[in-house]
């Protein structure tokens, strides 16, 4: 049976009585639309905590395009059938009053990891994700925290804000899940015509043949080259970023060595889908 819960103190209640009797919580933050990567942070969090809690909650804030925070997919009975079938104990979905109140004044924001990238082409997007993050910790009061690293540089980012802020909760990052043909999930996918869904994973396989050549030796910034050729000519209308850097810190890197990423967004029609492999 999956509760739900929409108000602060509600849930406040909940998790105290969970945690006088000694219970981990976990929480799996998300904007809802689930698919089968967030049901995969869930199954993670149900094995590595006594009570899961999903939180579902658009989030204005970390929207820079008002058209895109428009047309983000929502349907919260059908998330609630999928969380109910999962066994989640609690959805937590706040109303924007609930965790923007009158007067609200106050942004966490994160430099260094969260520049590049996502924060140069969608600026104010990780001031959004860090307040909400915050926030959410602080309402669900969990002991772990779930996140998918197909956002990788939005892990990295509360990473640094969880370290940074000695907030008492460890993030764990869960592999990205895929379609069949490498697509990885998201709930933008949604957005795709038929045909760009058949384009769609030309950015996985790419950003592969660019992992394997980095590997085999060849130059960086023609293993990059050869990726974004390829994308476009696949019919994607535009690469904001392909690019090959530090996994931790998210500096770019001109030659393997540390741990290392392709991260890319790319847009496809108008529908923005963006992936990261290890190299
Ligand atoms: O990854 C997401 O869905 C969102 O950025 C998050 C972490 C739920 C914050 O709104």
């Amino acid at each position: 049976m999956t509760e739900v819960i929409r108000s602060a103190a509600a849930l406040r209640e909940k998790v105290t009585t969970w945690k006088r009797s000694g219970m981990l919580v976990g929480v799996v933050p998300t904007m809802g639309a689930l698919h089968d990567g967030h049901l995969s942070l869930a199954r993670a969090a149900r094995g590595q905590s006594d009570r899961v809690i999903v939180t579902i909650f658009v989030n204005p804030m970390q929207f820079n395009n008002p058209e895109d925070l428009k047309k983000y997919p929502r349907d919260e009975a059908r998330d609630l059938a999928l969380l109910k079938a999962d066994g989640v104990d609690v959805l937590f979905a706040p109303g924007p009053e609930e965790v923007y109140p009158r007067g609200f004044a106050s942004t966490v924001s994160v430099t260094g990891v969260s520049a590049p990238m996502e924060g140069a082409f969608r600026p104010g997007h990780f001031d959004g994700v860090a307040t909400v993050v915050t926030k959410l910790f602080g309402m669900t009061q969990a002991g772990r925290a779930f996140f998918g690293e197909k956002d990788w540089q939005q892990l990295q980012v509360v990473r640094r804000l969880v370290t940074d802020l000695n907030i008492p909760i460890r993030v764990i990052g869960c592999p990205t899940i895929r379609e069949e043909d490498g697509l990885a999930m998201s709930s933008r996918n949604v957005r795709l015509t038929e045909q760009e869904r058949s384009v769609a994973p030309a950015l996985h396989r790419a950003m592969q043949a660019a992992a394997e050549a980095i590997r085999a030796g060849a130059p960086v910034a023609a293993a990059l080259a050869e990726a974004r050729d390829a994308v476009l000519r696949a019919g994607f209308a535009e690469i904001e970023y392909l690019d090959f850097r530090d996994a931790e810190t998210l500096e770019p890197l001109d030659r393997p060595g540390p741990p290392a990423r392709l991260l890319a967004a790319a847009m496809l029609g108008a529908v923005r889908l963006i992936d990261n492999i290890a190299v």
